[in-house]
């Protein structure tokens, strides 16, 4: 492999420039080109490629979101979609492509492959919902900032005597909730993957945690369940506590990486040019027990992944 192409695909996630920046450093220093691919799948359908040298990604471990930009390509879902991004890989003489995002960023680079080019997927996401790895690039980060904000809410929370329902962000998984939920003592976690959420029951511990004299009840509720507003107007009817809900949103996908991520993405981006120059293809970096390894994607994707049961019970247990 001479040239190696690379691209973020789906939500931004702080860490995705450290991994580009390792992408192109490790590249250049095993004598390979690299052409960065702008906007995800869709600039490489529309030919928007630049080439990349070691001083183009200079300046950017430290910040947030990702200087090749990103975007969901509904386009390259369909078999036409994906035999021109091919071609536009051959035209640009692109032999090897690293996709850093999320399974259906996977997907994609799947499709790649299938038509010829060879492809090394990076697990960007701050949801951490990709099942062959143990980390994927921006949740440490995101984690880290949705902790300091949930810290706030409960200063005033408790000023006031309240209960605050705080949404973060997770898609369909519950990672988020459950880390904020041990990382900020929570006093409930709500998450999709444990979905045993009896709302009388929430009433009930909020009334007897007001008469132990508990100044207030914080309540991390994951995007998967959502409804965060109409829960608060139930909870504030049925208890008498004032309730507030807050929704975290996109704040939590931004900011400078943490040195986690920082570090990680960078070992991630330079194993997967390793990995390309090995004449390796169709494969997921991971992080998985303890050390740095890779997968088949289709292997990968086929994978599934459990919330530990432990640590949700240990939040349960220390929230009394
Ligand atoms: O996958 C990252 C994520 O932030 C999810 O947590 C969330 O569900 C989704 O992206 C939001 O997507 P968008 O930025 O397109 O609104």
């Amino acid at each position: 492999i001479q040239t190696i192409g690379v691209l973020t695909s789906g939500g931004d996630a702080p860490g995705m420039n450290a991994a580009i920046r390792a992408v192109v450093r490790q590249a250049i220093s095993k004598g390979k080109k690299v052409k960065g691919i702008r906007r995800g799948y869709t600039g490489l359908l529309a030919e928007d490629i630049v080439d990349m040298e070691a001083k183009d990604v200079s300046d950017i471990i430290q910040r947030g979101g990702t200087i090749l930009q990103t975007a969901r390509c509904p386009e390259f879902r369909t078999e036409e979609g994906q035999k021109l991004g091919a071609e536009m890989c051959r035209k640009h003489g692109i032999e090897g492509i690293i996709v850093i995002g999320g399974d259906g960023s996977f997907r994609g680079a799947q499709k790649l492959a299938a038509q010829g080019i060879n492809t090394i997927g990076i697990p960007g996401t701050i949801d951490l919902d990709i099942s062959c790895t143990d980390y994927t690039i921006g949740f440490d980060t995101a984690v880290n900032t949705a902790m300091e904000a949930i810290d706030k809410i409960r200063d005033t929370a408790s000023s006031h005597e309240r209960c605050s329902i705080i949404e973060v962000m997770g898609r369909d998984a519950g990672y988020i909730a459950l880390w904020c939920g041990l990382a900020n003592g929570a006093e409930q976690v709500l998450i999709p993957e444990k979905y045993d959420f009896d709302e009388q029951k929430i009433v009930n511990n909020i009334i007897a945690n007001r008469k132990r004299g508990k100044r207030h009840y914080i309540i991390i509720n994951a995007e998967g369940i959502g409804h965060s507003t109409s829960l608060a107007r139930r909870i504030e009817a049925a208890t008498g506590m004032e309730t507030r809900a807050t929704i975290l949103g996109h704040m939590q996908r931004g900011g400078s990486p943490t040195c986690k991520d920082r570090v990680y993405a960078s070992t991630m981006g330079a194993y997967a040019v390793d990995l390309l120059c090995e004449g390796k293809s169709n494969r997921v970096v991971a992080y998985k027990d303890g050390k740095f390894t890779d997968f088949d994607v289709d292997e990968a994707l086929a994978m599934e992944k459990q919330i530990s049961d432990y640590q949700f019970n240990v939040g349960k247990n220390l929230s009394i």
